[in-house]
């Protein structure tokens, strides 16, 4: 079975906890790692998150639960996260998610049959200059049309299929 974590990983992060005052501040770079290796943050993550910075597992959860991008279930190989707040819903953000609804035969909250998407309403991505956007993993799409959005998904379609 696959490791959470591998040992280099694990004996990193217990090195940086000894030398911190506060190990909470390394949760989420903690749960990115485990997240990035395994696709989501099972339980066990987040036991093993709290074994490694000597914190509860009350306090990893807290702030697995906080951060939208922390997958506490698992998701498709490409987290869509669809900015809902003021700039992009004033500038076409319901248009671009009911057209990724309508394109990925899926409602958010849902993962495409193929296991390929996973649309994830989201509030401000920071890139209020470039609404309507979204986030795809950790890439940032901002100025988006529906033409636009069907070659985005197009692409990643190839990307996962090489
Ligand atoms: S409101 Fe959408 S990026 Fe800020």
């Amino acid at each position: 079975m696959k490791k959470l974590l591998l040992k280099k990983q694990i004996d990193a992060f217990s090195k940086k906890a000894a030398k911190t005052a506060h190990p909470r501040e390394l949760v989420v770079d903690l749960l990115r790692e485990i997240q990035d290796r395994n696709g989501w943050v099972s339980d066990e993550g987040v036991e093993l998150a709290a074994q490694i910075l000597g914190v509860t597992t009350i306090e990893i959860e807290e702030l697995a639960t906080f951060y939208d991008k922390i997958y506490r279930q698992p998701v498709g190989r490409y987290p869509v996260h669809i900015c809902d707040s003021i700039c992009c819903w004033s500038r076409g953000g319901e248009e671009i998610a009911l057209h990724l609804q309508q394109q990925l035969g899926v409602k958010l909250g849902e993962t495409t049959p193929d296991g390929l998407f996973t649309l994830l309403p989201t509030c401000c991505l920071g890139g209020c200059g470039r609404a309507p956007s979204i986030m795809i993993g950790r890439r940032f799409y901002g100025n988006l049309s529906t033409a636009e959005l069907d070659r985005i998904i197009e692409q990643l379609r190839e990307e996962a299929n090489r």
